[in-house]
């Protein structure tokens, strides 16, 4: 089974961008991880990330045509974008939510929200990098 695992804005400077609360495995050791996690889950793993919010879109609508699972940590989008909302509104595989921090635990009120939640099978929070190990985890249980 194909799943991609689909990164919003900023992710790309993990490891640099704020290590206090999203640690200091690099974007490049992510995509790694994420590609041995799914081979030992018998997973074939594409891992992604745009700053711009049409390429994830269109990422959502392949995704949706191709019926291929999706772990996605939408980033700063997931409190902001309705159109992300319409875009998971549409997925019939499984959408699984990442954060690597929790965002209902931090001070900012704008990351109390999510636009993904509502059409995500799970969601997983506060569980740094290995959240995704967790996502992959849960589409292989399912
Ligand atoms: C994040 C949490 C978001 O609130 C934030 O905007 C991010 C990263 C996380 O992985 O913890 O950029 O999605």
């Amino acid at each position: 089974t194909t799943v991609w695992v689909l990164n919003g804005p900023n992710l790309g400077r993990l490891g640099r961008r704020q290590p206090e609360i999203y640690g200091r495995t690099t974007y490049a050791e992510l995509v790694e991880l994420c590609r041995a996690w799914g081979e030992e889950l018998g997973l074939a793993v594409e891992t992604r990330q745009t700053n711009h919010e049409g390429e994830l879109l269109d990422w959502l609508n392949e995704a949706a045509d191709a019926q291929i699972p999706v772990v996605l940590n939408a980033a700063a989008w997931t409190h902001s974008s309705m159109a992300l909302y319409d875009a998971c509104a549409q997925l019939t595989a499984p959408l699984v939510e990442v954060h690597i921090s929790d965002p209902t635990q931090r001070p900012e009120a704008f990351r109390h929200t999510s636009y993904v939640e509502p059409y995500a099978t799970r969601t997983i929070a506060g569980q740094g990098i290995e959240g995704y190990r967790l996502a992959l985890e849960s589409l292989v249980s399912r």
